[in-house]
């Protein structure tokens, strides 16, 4: 049998049952998509909920704020995700008369829509013959052709669609995309694949070869950035805190924090307080400061970890702008201080 009977075979058996598999609306296919990016399904599928409910439809999407949408989108991380995803909503809504464009080409012009989301949204809502090539395609071709071309490379790129493009089932194009990714996520898959079962092993090369755990091919990326933030989290005597919201670019645009300062390693108070602009000319010195968290939280992205540490900084008054410690859970944040605000309990302090 043909390459692509047996994915489709298998796919017939064994395909997930996913909430927007069972719609073909473009909107639906679309958020799916957006979200599953850089996430496990498993992961992305309670935003997925969440989001129709709040928004089910692209003109709910364009005339939310974005606060409420990155409310929502909290903790997916990839934040520039979500703004695109909003600014083409309101694109869509505002001057496509909410239809999404019905190929290819043209939904590759909108925001943060790739080759791999035109792929995907042109061929499952339209049946369009565009292959797709994410990273659970990327594990099947290389391992079934033996391919160690690194996959985040120019060349790798470019070879890889080709291939995909020779494979693509041209009868059931939306079947075969979907087939080749759930054959990834749940056969082929990183760690310990189910070469035993595998409907495809008998022609497998990378079996034949012993290379399965070898590929695919992934250049290293660059050396990874620390980086310390230390955060201030003010506490007033009327129970108000201040939030800021990151403004340019960088990790969390958008987001909210608590007035930050970056430093080029872990400090003690006295740095702190030298350093930060907000204890210098005219503060008023009836502060009490306390550091939170003697070892630092480290989150870790794909590019810079991050050392954190929280500083409590309790005042009489604050100036500047200040929200009540009971507002503080509708405000966007990155993941890193939503946990720290319940684990201090900040809400009922
Ligand atoms: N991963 C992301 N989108 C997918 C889809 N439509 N089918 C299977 N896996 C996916």
């Amino acid at each position: 049998m043909i390459f692509h009977k047996i994915l489709i075979n298998w796919y017939l058996g064994n395909k997930r049952d996913l909430p927007w598999r069972k719609i073909n609306d473009p909107y639906r296919i679309w958020l799916s998509e957006i979200m599953l990016q850089q996430t496990r399904i498993e992961q992305g599928l309670p935003y997925y909920l969440a989001f129709t409910e709040a928004f089910p439809t692209v003109f709910d999407l364009a005339n939310a704020s974005q606060d409420e949408v990155l409310k929502l989108w909290q903790g997916l991380g990839y934040y520039s995700r979500a703004r695109n995803l909003h600014e083409t909503a309101k694109l869509v809504s505002e001057e496509l008369g909410g239809k999404f464009p019905d190929n290819y080409k043209d939904l590759l012009k909108l925001k943060g829509i790739g080759d791999y989301t035109a792929s995907a949204i042109a061929s499952i809502c339209y049946n369009e013959v565009t292959p797709v090539v994410d990273g659970n395609v990327y594990r099947v071709l290389a391992r079934y052709f033996d391919v160690d071309t690194p996959i985040n490379s120019s060349a790798g790129q470019k070879e890889f669609k080709a291939l995909a493009a020779e494979l693509i089932d041209e009868e059931n194009p939306a079947i075969y995309n979907q087939a080749i990714m759930d054959f990834g996520a749940l056969q082929c898959k990183p760690q310990n694949p189910l070469c035993e079962t595998c409907p495809l092993s008998n022609s497998c090369l990378a079996l034949k070869n012993n290379k399965i755990s070898l590929l695919p091919v992934k250049l290293k990326k660059a050396k990874i950035k620390k980086r310390y933030f230390n955060y201030l989290v003010f506490l007033s005597e009327e129970n108000e805190t201040i939030l800021e919201q990151r403004l340019g670019k960088g990790i969390w645009e958008g987001l909210y924090q608590f007035p930050l300062l970056e430093s080029k390693s872990l400090i003690d108070t006295e740095v702190l307080v030298t350093d930060s602009h907000y204890f210098s000319v005219g503060a008023d010195h009836q502060q009490k400061i306390s550091l939170y968290n003697e070892t630092p939280i480290v989150h870790k992205l794909s590019h810079q970890h991050i050392y954190t540490r929280f500083w409590i900084v309790e005042k009489g008054e604050l100036n500047g702008d200040t929200i009540p410690l009971s507002k503080i859970e509708e405000y966007p944040v990155p993941v890193l201080i939503a946990n720290f605000i319940n684990e201090f309990e900040l809400s009922d302090y």
